[in-house]
């Protein structure tokens, strides 16, 4: 009986052990991002950078609304997105890096898709990026954008296409009471390795989300 009573202490104990633990899902399907929220002009009046955050997860909605606001889709019908880009390439892939793993925002499925498990915050920028619940990454597939830029470099049209983007994130964020900054000091090479992504992804900016202190 005291043997069975051990198992069972032991059995429960294994289970929130792996309860607890933090693990990342290959897929986070996204809810419909909602339509709510303080007018434009409200936005741009508060819209500004910050780099410091409360410890908290960002939360689904917010999570959905925020990637849409990026560089969802929003015309279904013609696949066309929230930000512009040069000639319609939609070059410019969003991965969002977390405590748990770094997803690529898939805009068609409005989804995020496991890349790599574990914690890599700190080789997308330097300080508090290791600590910010969220890091976004704008990767340019330098492969759509053609000639025009050194090796290893993006084409200058990705530069411009990523501000639209990064614009977008410090707007939702300004009407949605979170902080956000654009960031540079990520680890190409580093990042290129852990994600197995292709070397034509050149990261192009960062941004540092979380909700205000
Ligand atoms: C392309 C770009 C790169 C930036 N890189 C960093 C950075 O590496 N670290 C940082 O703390 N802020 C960075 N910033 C944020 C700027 O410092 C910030 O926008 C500027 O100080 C103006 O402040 P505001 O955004 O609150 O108006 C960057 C901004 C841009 C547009």
């Amino acid at each position: 009986m005291k043997k069975l009573f051990v198992m069972w202490m032991a059995a429960i104990l294994l289970l929130s052990a792996a309860c607890a633990a933090e693990t990342a899902p290959a897929i986070i399907e996204l809810p419909q991002p909602s339509a709510d929220g303080m007018s434009l002009m409200q936005a741009l009046k508060q819209r500004q950078s910050v780099r410091e955050y409360a410890d908290r997860e960002i939360a689904l909605q917010d999570l959905s609304n925020l990637l849409w606001a990026a560089f969802g889709v929003n015309r279904p019908e013609e696949g066309k997105r929230t930000a512009p880009s040069g000639s319609n390439r939609q070059e410019i892939e969003v991965y969002a890096v977390f405590k748990t793993g770094i997803y690529h925002y898939d805009a068609a499925k409005h989804r995020l898709e496991l890349t790599a498990e574990g914690d890599h915050r700190a080789l997308t920028g330097r300080g508090f990026a290791a600590t910010a619940p969220l890091n976004l990454l704008f990767m340019a597939d330098t492969d759509k954008t053609g000639p025009g830029a050194k090796a290893g470099e993006a084409n200058t049209v990705s530069y411009v296409d990523v501000g639209y983007i990064s614009q977008n994130v410090y707007l939702y964020c300004a009407s949605a009471g979170m902080g956000t900054v654009a960031r540079g000091g990520w680890n190409q090479d580093a990042l290129i390795e852990v994600m197995k992504i292709k070397p034509a992804y050149i990261c192009v900016l960062g941004q540092s989300v979380g909700y205000l202190k």
